[in-house]
């Protein structure tokens, strides 16, 4: 096992330097392609190349390609153990999916998708996934927490919706990354910790009864945080390039892929806790019950030259109840500021509904590489959190 993990590691390596070297030597191409986006929160506004997770996603792929025969090696030299094909057609079922998703996000990137096919996206990538899932597991059993056992029993079988919950996971993993987002480092940067958690935790669970479902992920998980490490070097505070929707779906993917192949999706989605929130806080606006603007990142102030929170402007009258109420109750906790703009006009504005913004609101105007780290720190202490979750306190719910 450990031999397999070494090769595992060095390959990854030796993808980590080619994406340093590699990704550079693209941004002309990329420029010319007009495969760029402004970084908006820079006082000369640079064109920068964006989709550059595009390039990642293929070393990182090609990086697993290599690595396929080796956890099957030992099979090929004794023929008597018979070959694991169910455990390959998992391997290979994985990275498909992986591969669809980096497609679908390219063609985001280049096409500029609306935002009902970015949900639609991740599922139609899930599906090799679900149907391998469906010819070597089938489980679709779930153990029910100690307190709700009076209500629903000791295990619960949910047959189809299980394929709709994994369905939704991958379509919430890559979008939860994709909308927190906006400024230099951040989606690589939670990816990096994200992946990080994930590796610990498999290591971990090395010795426990699921060990195969652990080293599993670790073959995809490794690869995957050098393949971020090396990325984030370019991307982080001043980027000197953009990672666009292919990275962000490609990120999202592999962490859902792991987690249903490795049967530990409730503990993966534990180190998403600043994404869930991000994502809930999000809702009235991703449905348009207050209105969203296109872009809701932080607004550079340009004579400070740090971050604001960026707003949404709204006429009070226009409102629908729902619409107020949602505003008065995030007023209320503080989650937004509100502020008149015109009397006369009736114009009032409000700090848009994300993470970022919220933080910025706490700390007050911020420098953009100051912000990421901040938001890193989150992270990882959401990932403290979520081990303490997982581990001592999961006791209180679960037998194990
Ligand atoms: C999501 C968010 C949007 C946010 C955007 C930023 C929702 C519903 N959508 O949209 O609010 O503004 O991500 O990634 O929450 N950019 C920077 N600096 C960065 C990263 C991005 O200026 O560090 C800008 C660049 O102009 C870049 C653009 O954001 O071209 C990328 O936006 P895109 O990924 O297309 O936005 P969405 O994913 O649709
Ligand atoms: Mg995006």
């Amino acid at each position: 096992m450990w031999e397999i993990l070494l090769v595992n590691v060095l390959l990854s390596i030796t993808g980590f330097f080619v994406i340093l070297n590699v990704v550079p030597k693209f941004k002309d191409m990329f420029l010319k392609a007009k495969l760029s986006g402004i970084d908006m929160n820079k006082s000369d506004k640079p064109e920068i190349p964006e989709a550059t997770g595009v390039i990642t996603s293929c070393i990182f792929l090609i990086v697993m390609f290599i690595f396929i025969p080796v956890p099957f090696s030992k099979h090929w030299f004794n023929k008597e153990w018979g070959f694991p094909h169910q455990e390959f057609v998992q391997f290979v079922a994985a990275l498909l999916s992986i591969c669809c998703m980096v497609l679908l996000g390219f063609a985001d990137d280049v096409l500029n998708l609306k935002w009902r096919h970015k949900l639609l996206l991740p599922t139609v990538a899930s599906l090799p996934l679900l149907m391998v899932y469906y010819t070597n597991f089938n489980s679709t059993t779930i153990i029910i927490p100690k307190p709700l056992r009076s209500f629903f029993g000791s295990e619960m079988d949910l047959n189809v919706l299980y394929y709709v919950y994994m369905g939704m996971l991958a379509v919430f993993c890559t979008n939860a990354i994709n909308i927190y987002a906006g400024i230099n480092g951040l989606e690589v940067g939670q990816s990096i910790v994200i992946a990080a958690s994930l590796i610990l935790f498999n290591i971990f669970e090395l010795n426990g009864d699921c060990w195969t479902n652990h080293l599993f992920s670790l073959y995809f998980m490794i690869p995957f945080f050098f393949t971020c490490l090396a990325l984030h070097q370019l991307n982080k505070y001043p980027a000197s390039v953009f990672v666009g929707d292919t990275f962000c779906y490609f990120s999202g993917m592999t962490v859902a892929v792991v987690a249903i192949l490795g049967h530990f999706s409730k503990t993966a989605l534990l180190f998403f806790i600043p994404q869930i929130v991000n994502f809930i806080f999000s809702l009235p606006q991703l449905f348009h019950i207050l209105p969203c603007p296109r872009h809701r990142l932080p607004r550079l102030n340009p004579k400070t030259g740090l971050l604001d929170p960026s707003v949404f402007q709204f006429k009070e009258m226009k409102l629908n109840t729902v619409s107020r109420l949602v505003l008065n109750i995030y007023k209320m906790f503080g989650l937004v500021r509100v502020e008149h703009v015109s009397e006369d006009a009736d114009i009032s504005q409000s700090t848009n509904c994300t993470l970022i913004n919220f933080v910025l609101k706490f700390m007050g105007p911020t420098h953009e590489k100051t912000l990421a780290i901040y938001l890193l720190v989150l992270q990882v202490l959401c990932s403290v959190a979520a081990f303490a979750i997982r581990y001592p306190l999961a006791s209180l719910f679960y037998d194990r």
